[in-house]
This record gives structure tokens, sequence and C-alpha cells, in this order.
């Protein structure tokens, strides 16, 4: 069987769930959008069941696939809801929607619901993605509360820049939001990861952890004792010598500078593993730092042995995790871890803890 794995640690999850809703204080919702974050968003769910206080998606069916795996706590819909029809689905199975533009407000005031809803109306504090702008928000506030079909109204706003310690951003945001929202009563919640993290201004009633929660921490410093929920592993299946001049893989990017010792890896860029990689993206074999060379292939990789004379067939290979910490993999990528872990696929998937 081809030795490409994912291994997900849920005592890893649970121990960085709970480091951000004790340094938030409130509750939290864990982010479990995109299968959580290429994590499995069951299985994700299911281990933090019985101590997150709810769950965040981007939309409706995801939502209803844990809902279909038993999970009970809130799941909010993060994008809310694209049609009137899926409003019927939020009240009957007490789903919580956010609420960012006016086709949202007027679904719901035409729509017959069975029960009250629980809204989170999204406030635009200067990212400009998605929410009403401060001068909006009370027009906003005043329909769903004349609808009488919203029972609760929950706060929110969203960051653009919280894992940038040094911007101000964030603080203008916060500001925004508070002047925007200071007269309206109910919950708030404006903390992403980033925000939890390095912006204690920004902690209100709810926290909504995404990256963190899988270990890769989004702040320049990386202090903050997260645990990797993911590694990424493989084996090496052949051993070749080339010699100093010889050029290695698709495209010759990769030309020996001296005799070198390739080992060729099962994992490649059809399991998620990023293409875009520079020779030199580390990893490690038999738990020992080595590197990327050459281009990464589709089912392919190559790793140089040279300096691990004890390496061959069969040693264990890991692509991120502990010991290769995948947001060093996702700069060399050029990218950010969210989009690395997203992206696995293909490749067997067991949980522990
Ligand atoms: C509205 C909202 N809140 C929270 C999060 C979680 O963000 P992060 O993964 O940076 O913690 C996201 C993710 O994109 C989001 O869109």
């Amino acid at each position: 069987m081809r030795p490409a794995r994912a291994l997900i640690d849920l005592a890893a999850l649970r121990h960085n769930y709970r480091l951000a809703r004790q340094l938030h204080g409130g509750c939290a919702l864990a982010v479990v959008k995109a299968n959580a974050y290429g994590h499995g968003a069951v299985r994700c769910a299911q281990a933090l069941a019985d101590e997150a206080d709810g769950f965040a998606v981007a939309f409706l069916e995801e939502a209803l696939e844990l809902r279909a795996a038993g999970i009970q706590q809130p799941i909010l819909l993060l994008e809310g809801v694209f049609a009137a029809k899926e409003l019927a689905d939020v009240a009957g199975r007490s789903l919580w929607t956010v609420v960012h533009h006016e086709a949202q407000i007027e679904m719901i005031e035409r729509t017959a619901l069975a029960a009250p809803i629980h809204v989170w109306l999204k406030i635009n504090s200067g990212m400009n993605r998605a929410g009403f702008l401060p001068a909006a928000v009370d027009a906003a506030w005043q329909r769903l509360r004349a609808s009488a079909k919203v029972a609760d109204i929950t706060l929110m706003t969203h960051f653009a820049r919280a894992d940038e310690p040094q911007v101000i951003t964030t603080e203008a945001q916060v500001s925004r939001f508070d002047a925007a929202t200071a007269h309206l009563p109910g919950g708030r919640s404006l903390a992403n990861s980033g925000a939890i993290l390095g912006w204690p201004q920004a902690r209100r009633d709810w926290a909504r952890p995404g990256i963190l929660l899988y270990g890769a921490d989004p702040m320049p410093d990386e202090g903050h004792g997260l645990q990797p929920v993911m590694t990424l592993e493989s084996a090496v299946m052949a051993v070749r010598e080339i010699a100093a001049g010889e050029a290695l893989g698709y495209g010759a990017r990769f030309v020996a500078e001296r005799d070198t010792r390739v080992g060729l890896v099962a994992m490649g860029y059809a399991d998620g593993y990023p293409r875009g990689v520079a020779d030199g993206t580390p990893v490690a074999v038999d738990g020992l730092p080595t590197r990327i060379i050459g281009r990464v292939s589709m089912d392919m990789l190559t790793v140089d042995l040279t300096g691990l004379p004890d390496a061959g067939i069969g040693s264990g290979v890991e692509l991120w995790g502990r010991q290769v910490p995948v947001n060093r993999v996702a700069q060399a990528a050029g990218t950010i871890a969210y989009e690395l872990l997203c992206n696995v696929k293909r490749v067997r998937f067991s949980y522990s803890g």
C-alpha cells in the first residue's frame, strides 16, 4: 500500500482549542469550514463536541454534514444563506447565520419561518470584503428586529491584517466596530486566530479561531505553544546516486553540485504537496532534517539523502508536522499554511487522540 498518509492528532486539536478559549475568554466557535481546513470536519467536530461552545462553517451544506453526524452545538454559517429556501434549514436545524448584505435581510423578511433564528450581523469595519458599513448598521439591525423572525442578533466583524502586529489596521477596525455598535445590545465577536493571539483589545464575547486550532501559528513570532494537528508523511521508495553536474527531475531545475544521493518519495502535488516549493525546502527523513531537491511531480518528489547514509528504501518522510512546520513549507511555496492544509487529498487519513 502506498505509504502517503495524513495523521491527525485530535488531542493536539483539543489542546489548541482550549488554549484559544482560555486566552480570549468568553466563548469560542471552532471554525471547521473547508472540511476543517483539510483535517476532516466531522472527525474534528466530534473530537471537540464535549468542549466547544459551537462551530463555524462557510455554508449550509457544510453545516448539514455536521448535523447528520450528530453534532448538536450551535453551528454558524459564515457566508450566510445564498437563497431564501435555505432559511427553512437554518430555522429547522437550529443553525445560526451571518447576515452580511441587504439581499439576505430581504430573504428573511419575505420567508415564513418555523422558528425565530439567531443572526450574526456582520459589520464592515475596514476589510471591505463583506458586511454593512458603520453608517448602515442601524438600519440593518432595525429591519432584522422589525421582521419578527430574529430572536437574537450577535454583532461581528472580521480583520484583514490581524496577523501583522506592526500595523495599526486592526486597532482601527476595533474602534470603528465599537463606534458603530456601542448603542446596540447583543453579543460581540471580533477575533480570528491572529486577533486571539496578538490583539487583546479585540477580545469580546465570542472568538472564532480557525488556523490556530490546526496548530499553524499565524503570528510572525509563532511563540504561542500551539501543537500541529496534521502530520503529512510518506516513505522513500527508491534511492539513486547522481554525479556532480547531473540534473534531476522535470525541467532539470536541480543540478547536483556534488555527487548526490537522491531519495524518491511517494508524495506529489496530486496529494496536495505544493509544486511551487523551491529546492532546499525542509523535509525530515527518519527524523533527521534534509531538503527537497528537484521539481515536485504529480505523485512523487525527491529529497537529498547525501548526508543521511542510514536512510534508504522504507525510511519515513515527514513533509510537514512536528519536525517540519507547515508554515516553513508554505513560505517556500509562496503561500500560506491555510492553503496547504486545505489542499491535502488522495492520501490516507488516520486519526489518533
Ligand atoms: C468570518 C471568519 N471568522 C473567522 C475565521 C477564522 O480565521 P482564522 O483561520 O484566521 O482564525 C474566518 C476564516 O477565514 C472567517 O472568514
